[in-house]
C-alpha cells in the first residue's frame, strides 16, 4: 500500500489539512493510501488541529477535528513511502534526520509537485489572519489533486 506523510511545524495548522484533503480525495477515488501527519517540533503532541484550521477545513467539507498532534520521528522514515514538508525548515528539519539517501530521498516539498523545482512554501497561517488559513486551503487542494491522481496513474 502506498503511504504517505504530510509534515509540518506544529502538526495543528498546515499537515492535519493537508492529511484531510488528501484522504478526502484518496476516499472518492477509492485509493488504497495510508495517511498521516506529524510536526518537527513537539509544542502541540496530543492537541487537537487549531479551530481556525478547524473551521476552514470544515466549510469546505473536509472534518479534520478528531486528528492529535505527534512529533515526526525517525521511525517514520521506515514507516512511510513519501514525506510531504510544507516549507525549507520543516525540510532541512526532516533531513537532518534521515540515517542515509534512500530516507533523505522519501521528503519531498509538497507544492513542488505543482510546481515543479519551484521550492515553494506553504505559508505558516498560525501568526496570521483568516485568509491565511483559505491560502493554505487553496494550494494543499491543488497539491493534493496532483499526489491523489498520480496514485490513480499508479493504481492502473
Ligand atoms: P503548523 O503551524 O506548522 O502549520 O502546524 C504552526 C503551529 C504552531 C506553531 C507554529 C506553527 N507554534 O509556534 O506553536
Amino acid at each position: 500500500m502506498n503511504s504517505i506523510l504530510m509534515v509540518c511545524l506544529g502538526n495543528i495548522c498546515r499537515s492535519p489539512l493537508a492529511e484531510g484533503i488528501l484522504r478526502s480525495k484518496a476516499e472518492k477515488l477509492n485509493l488504497n493510501i495510508r495517511i498521516d501527519s506529524a510536526g518537527t517540533a513537539n509544542y502541540h503532541v496530543g492537541d487537537a488541529p487549531d479551530n481556525r484550521t478547524v473551521l476552514n477545513a470544515q466549510k469546505h467539507g473536509i472534518d479534520i477535528s478528531k486528528l492529535r498532534g505527534r512529533q515526526f520521528s525517525i521511525e517514520d522514515f521506515d514507516e512511510f513511502d513519501t514525506i510531504f514538508v510544507m516549507d525549507s525548515s520543516n525540510y532541512s528539519d526532516v533531513v537532518s534526520l534521515a540515517r542515509n539517501e534512500n530516507d533523505k530521498h522519501k521528503v519531498e516539498l509538497i507544492l513542488n509537485r505543482v510546481y515543479p523545482n519551484s521550492n515553494m512554501a506553504v505559508p505558516d497561517p498560525y501568526f496570521g489572519g483568516e485568509q491565511g488559513f483559505e491560502n493554505v486551503f487553496i494550494l494543499l487542494e491543488k497539491a493534493c489533486d496532483v499526489i491523489a491522481d498520480s496514485m490513480v496513474v499508479s493504481k492502473e
